[in-house]
C-alpha cells in the first residue's frame, strides 16, 4: 500500500524548493516539494515537514523559514539538500541573505521569507503555515520540476 500510494502521489508534478532557517548562528536547509500557496490576502503559504526531520526543531524554535524555488539547473543542489550534515549541505553553495538573515539559494526563481504562522500535526508530517513577509521572483527563468521521482523542466504542450 505504502509503495503504491507513493507511486500514485508521485504522478502529481510539483516544483522543488530548498527551505532554510537560521537558529543560534547556524544555517539549516532541506529539499521540499510540498510547498504550496494558501492565501493571497493575507499572504500565506504552507509545506509539510517529516516529523523526524532535523530541520523541524530549528524552524519551530527560530519561528520562521525562507523558501527558495529552485531553477531547472538546480537538480544536483536538490539532492545535496536531502543528504549530509547541514554544514555540508551549504558548503560551496552560493547564497544571499533574505531580510530575515536566512539563506536564499542564488539563482532561485523566487524566494519567500516567512514567519511561522501555524503548525498542524498530520500523521507522520507537520504542516507548517507561513506568513510571507518579503518575497522576490525572476520571471525569465524556468523552475525545476519533480514528477515520478525524476527531475525535469517545464515545457509547453501547446
Ligand atoms: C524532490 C524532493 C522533495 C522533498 N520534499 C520533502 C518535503 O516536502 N518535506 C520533507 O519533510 N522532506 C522532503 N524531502 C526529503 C528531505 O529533503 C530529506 O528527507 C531531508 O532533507 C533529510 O534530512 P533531515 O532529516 O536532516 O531534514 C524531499 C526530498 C526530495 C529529493
Amino acid at each position: 500500500m505504502s509503495r503504491e500510494l507513493r507511486n500514485a502521489l508521485s504522478c502529481f508534478a510539483t516544483g522543488v524548493t530548498v527551505i532554510t532557517t537560521r537558529h543560534q548562528g547556524q544555517d539549516y536547509g532541506l529539499t521540499c516539494s510540498s510547498f504550496n500557496s494558501v492565501s493571497l490576502e493575507p499572504a500565506i503559504v504552507l509545506w509539510s515537514i517529516n516529523s523526524t526531520s532535523s530541520s523541524k526543531a530549528p524552524i519551530l524554535e527560530s519561528g520562521g523559514y525562507t523558501v527558495s524555488v529552485l531553477a531547472a539547473e538546480h537538480s544536483e543542489l536538490a539532492m545535496k539538500f536531502c543528504n549530509n550534515s547541514h554544514e555540508e549541505r551549504f558548503r560551496d553553495v552560493a547564497i544571499s541573505r533574505a531580510p530575515s538573515g536566512r539563506a536564499v539559494i542564488d539563482g532561485a526563481v523566487a524566494w519567500f521569507d516567512c514567519d511561522l504562522n501555524g503548525v498542524i500535526a498530520a500523521g507522520d508530517h507537520d504542516i507548517l503555515l507561513g506568513k510571507v513577509t518579503e518575497f522576490s521572483s525572476q520571471q525569465n527563468s524556468d523552475g525545476l520540476v519533480f514528477a515520478r521521482s525524476r527531475f525535469g523542466r517545464f515545457g509547453e504542450v501547446a
